[in-house]
């Protein structure tokens, strides 16, 4: 991945059927070829595991890469409703999104099994997406910067990463994710250069990978450029404004 390409990702959630997840799949991908944006930005979509591998075959080929949202941290096993991130990378998944704050808040998600999965997804030669952001409570407490710190060193902690390799950090606020109310760039890059700092400190004295941090929550198309533009922001995670083709493609054109 080029070091001063911008990166947007699409996470479909639990959003679209499979019928819906391949129309959209095939009308960005027209969208976004005549555009011609992909030297600019650099796109990943993430629909759900049924609607995976027809989106799979859509995009390949392509210049749109595919992420997952989210995989265990085994090759195989009795695992009874999981998907391994060896499988993933078998199938042409690039990037894969660890931790997000759905899957901390509804799925029990810990600290511990996301630095296993950083770890797992980094061996398979996967780009992890490690998602990260306090809730409302925390910042109504003041612990916004504490959480954030621990969350990235917690993730990384003991973690074997190669100078090769790619590492993004998507932060994403719990209170911004879907509210419509997004974070001001000036206290995103305020927090960007809090988790930067916190990486470099969890990461010692190896010799950093290339990381990028990006920013989630309620981004749209009039608010993007206010993010991409910092320097320190390398691109964002879109939920809703993901959805649709014509729509989205709109605003990775603001970038
Ligand atoms: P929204 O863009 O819908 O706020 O969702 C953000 C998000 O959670 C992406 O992972």
């Amino acid at each position: 991945m080029e070091k001063n390409k911008k990166i947007v990702i699409a996470n479909w959630k639990m959003q679209l059927s499979p019928a819906e997840a391949s129309l959209q799949a095939k009308n960005f991908k027209k969208l976004y070829n005549k555009a011609g944006l992909e030297k600019k930005v650099e796109v990943a979509i993430a629909p759900d595991f049924l609607s995976y591998l027809e989106v799979a075959k859509v995009f390949a080929g392509s210049n749109i890469f595919l992420a997952a949202q989210n995989g265990y941290s085994e090759t195989k096993g009795a695992f009874t409703g999981e998907i391994s991130l060896a499988t993933l990378k078998e199938t042409g998944c690039t990037y894969v999104l660890i931790g997000h704050s759905e899957r901390r808040q509804f799925f029990a998600e810990t600290d511990e099994s996301i630095n296993n999965k950083i770890s797992f997804a980094l061996q398979q030669d996967l780009i992890p997406v490690l998602c990260i952001g306090e809730t409302f409570a925390d910042r109504k407490d003041g612990r916004k910067d504490v959480v954030v710190m621990q969350q990235v060193q917690n993730a990384l902690r003991g973690i074997d990463i190669k100078p090769s390799q790619t590492l993004i950090i998507a932060y994403e606020p719990v209170w911004a994710i879907g509210s419509g109310q997004a974070m001001q760039p000036a206290e995103l890059k305020h927090t960007a250069m809090i988790i930067r700092q916190s990486l470099i400190d969890v990461l010692e004295d190896k010799d950093l990978p290339l990381v990028k941090i990006i920013y989630g929550g309620s981004v749209n198309s009039e608010n993007i450029s206010s993010f991409t533009d910092l320097d320190i922001i390398s691109g964002a995670l879109i939920g809703g404004a993901s959805l649709e083709a014509e729509k989205f493609i709109d605003l990775i054109k603001q970038i």
